[in-house]
């Protein structure tokens, strides 16, 4: 008979007895903080669908990096926003295109932050695919390529990690081949592997620019009923030579994040992506939701399912409280 000799209440008596017995804990170290660069100087445009987020002219994203380093946040991910974009998302893999040169400047100022670069065509191309469009659809092997030039360009200017997002196949064993092949065989590969083609990306899109023009991205992003075919994605990703995998998005996909943890050895990244993050804040602004519990709430939650790392808008934020 397990009542009245047990009774849980005992342990959730006051603060320090909470603290005492907590499972799950949130460190600045954990975060990721995206970051969206644009042309200019002095440029900061704000993001109406994201509040407190902003594209950032490089000389300001530098700013926002010494900040986020003195708040002991993990790293930076990095969004270009190039002036020109074109069918071949040339500005992606120009080595002194809007990415690469702010690579250089924060990696000058900042010392300790981990900078990982976002390696994707939609953000460079004229029709907002993730790679080369062919008919109707994008052809695989042919944006292989670009990615892996884009990526050399990130090392070649400082990056610490390339995340590639695109979800074509094969684009980590080209990432991995290329850069051995020009010496950067100490560059981790922070893969989006189980990436799916999710509304919840909405007000990113808006952010980046980078919303297809034509069609969606359900031929390359995967279909978010599948949970074993995710899992697959993960183990091809790791077989090909990616350092870290990552579930994206988080909130709706905590199942991946607990089989990915539970089946491999290596660090597991969730992204709490820009519509998670915007529903918070709207609920919030109605006045239905404190905004302050459900950012730690949430980001709780991904910790708890498994995950290492968690890239999220509200890196700033959260290692303010904690
Ligand atoms: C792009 C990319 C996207 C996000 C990160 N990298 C958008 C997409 O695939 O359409 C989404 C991030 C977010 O919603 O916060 N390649």
């Amino acid at each position: 008979m397990a009542f009245p000799i047990h009774r849980k209440r005992r342990l959730r008596a006051s603060d320090s007895m909470r603290r005492l017995v907590r499972e799950t804990w949130l460190e600045p170290a954990q975060f990721v903080l995206p970051l969206f660069v644009c042309e200019g100087d002095d440029v900061y445009k704000p993001i109406s669908s994201m509040p407190g987020q902003a594209q950032m002219s490089i000389d300001r994203i530098v700013k926002e990096c010494r900040e986020v380093e003195s708040l002991g946040i993990g790293g930076v991910i990095l969004f270009g926003i190039p002036a020109h974009k074109d069918e071949t998302a040339s500005e992606g893999y120009n080595p002194d295109g809007i990415v690469q040169r702010a690579i250089r400047a924060i990696k000058q100022e900042c010392k300790k932050l981990v900078v990982i670069t976002d390696v994707c065509n939609c953000e460079y191309t004229s029709h907002g695919h993730c790679g080369k469009v062919v008919g109707n659809d994008v052809d695989n092997d042919a944006s292989l390529v670009w990615l892996a030039d884009a990526a050399l360009t990130h090392a070649q200017a400082g990056a610490d990690i390339v995340a590639p997002s695109d979800m074509m196949d094969g684009r980590v064993v080209a990432i991995r081949a290329r850069l051995d092949g020009a010496g950067y065989t100490n560059i981790p590969i922070f893969s989006y592997a189980a990436k799916f083609a999710s509304c919840f990306y909405g007000p990113f899109r808006e952010a980046a620019e980078s919303t297809p023009q034509f069609g969606d991205r359900r031929s390359y992003q995967m279909d978010p009923p599948n949970a074993r075919e995710a899992m697959h994605e993960m183990q091809l990703d790791l077989e090909e030579g990616a350092d870290m995998l990552m579930v994206k998005p988080a909130m709706a996909y905590l199942d991946l994040i607990r089989a990915a943890r539970e089946q491999f050895p290596v660090p597991i990244g969730a992204y709490q992506v820009s519509g998670e993050f915007s529903m918070m804040h709207a609920a919030a602004e109605k006045g239905w939701i404190d905004l302050e519990r459900v950012m730690i709430e949430s980001l709780t939650s991904i910790r708890r399912a498994g995950a290492d790392i968690i890239l999220t808008y509200f890196a700033k934020d959260a290692a303010r409280i904690l």
